[in-house]
């Protein structure tokens, strides 16, 4: 009998005790420290993240002010550039017996030139074809940018064709690579389209030879070469009634320079491929 008494004392005694760890009545301790002591705690880590948000902040400040706008900081080694297609699809269907479906094509195309209009270029400079038009002079931040005439894309330009070719069923589609900062391509790049199969496909190039001249390069950044247009090629494809109802996968690379367009993982890197099914 008495030693289960004992035991019921015991078991009283121990959950007191494990009570008195979160708050013990006779010393006032919470989770075994006085209310003093859990203040300094609390004031030694709010000043310990104060002073590490303190640090943050400085050296954040420091490296922001060695940054300079107009020039990127980074920059040992230069990419290879992309090549994009105008209108944005890589996948595209004209009939060309049906304005309103191609109309997106064709707009699409004028609005993109918009920024090669004559009216835009005209404050642009007149620069000497087949060199680079390096600016480094340091007292010139602002770079001058290159003209590009809309003209010289001739069947494509949208001035003498406002169809683009769509309507004749001879579409022209455009190409530019990306911008990269400092890109200063070797040799003398051009835009090579071929047709994926055996189908011969006649195309037509403007400028002519689709050549890409390298006074539009280097590119300075968005800050210092504000107004800067990247040079464009276009492409006419001169399809004929065999050709239609075909879907034709064209392919289209940069070649004649330093320019890589094989990169085995980035199929977009100096090379395109689209696909095009002309109807009637
Ligand atoms: C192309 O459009 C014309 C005119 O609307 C239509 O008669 C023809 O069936 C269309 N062709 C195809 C392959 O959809
Ligand atoms: C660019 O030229 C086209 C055709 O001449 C014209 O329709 C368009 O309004 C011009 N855009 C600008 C921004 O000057
Ligand atoms: C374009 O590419 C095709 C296929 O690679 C090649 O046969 C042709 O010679 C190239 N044309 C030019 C002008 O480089």
């Amino acid at each position: 009998m008495a030693s289960t008494e004992d035991k019921a004392a015991t078991n009283k005694e121990n959950a007191s005790s494990w009570k008195d760890t979160f708050y013990n009545p006779r010393t006032g301790e919470v989770l075994g420290r006085t209310a003093s002591s859990w203040a300094l705690i609390l004031l030694f880590y709010l000043v310990f993240y104060c002073f590490l948000a303190g640090m943050f902040a400085l050296t954040m400040w420091v490296m922001l002010l060695t940054l300079d706008d107009y020039v990127p900081r980074y920059r040992d080694r230069v990419p290879y550039p992309g090549l994009v297609i105008r209108p944005s699809s890589l996948d595209m269907i004209v009939n060309k017996s049906e304005p309103l479906k191609y109309a997106e094509y064709v707009k699409q195309l004028e609005l993109f030139l918009q920024r090669y209009n004559d009216t835009e270029q005209e404050t642009n400079k007149e620069c000497i074809s087949g060199n680079y038009f390096l600016q480094d002079n340091a007292e010139q931040m602002e770079k001058k940018v290159c003209r590009f005439k809309r003209d010289s894309l001739s069947f494509c330009s949208g001035l003498s064709d406002t169809n683009f070719g769509y309507s004749e069923g001879r579409p022209c589609v455009l190409l530019k690579l990306n911008r990269i900062i400092g890109l200063m391509p070797r040799g003398n790049p051009y835009i090579n389209c071929t047709v994926k199969k055996d189908s011969q496909i006649q195309m037509q190039y403007f400028p002519s030879e689709g050549l890409i001249d390298k006074m539009y390069f280097p590119y300075y950044g968005k800050k210092a070469h504000e107004n800067y247009v990247q040079p464009l090629v276009a492409v006419k494809l001169l399809l004929n009634k065999e050709d239609y109802n075909k879907e034709l996968a064209v392919e289209c690379r940069v070649e004649g320079s330093d320019l890589r367009n094989n990169d085995e993982r980035d199929k977009f890197l100096g090379r395109i491929t689209f696909r095009i099914t002309v109807v009637e």
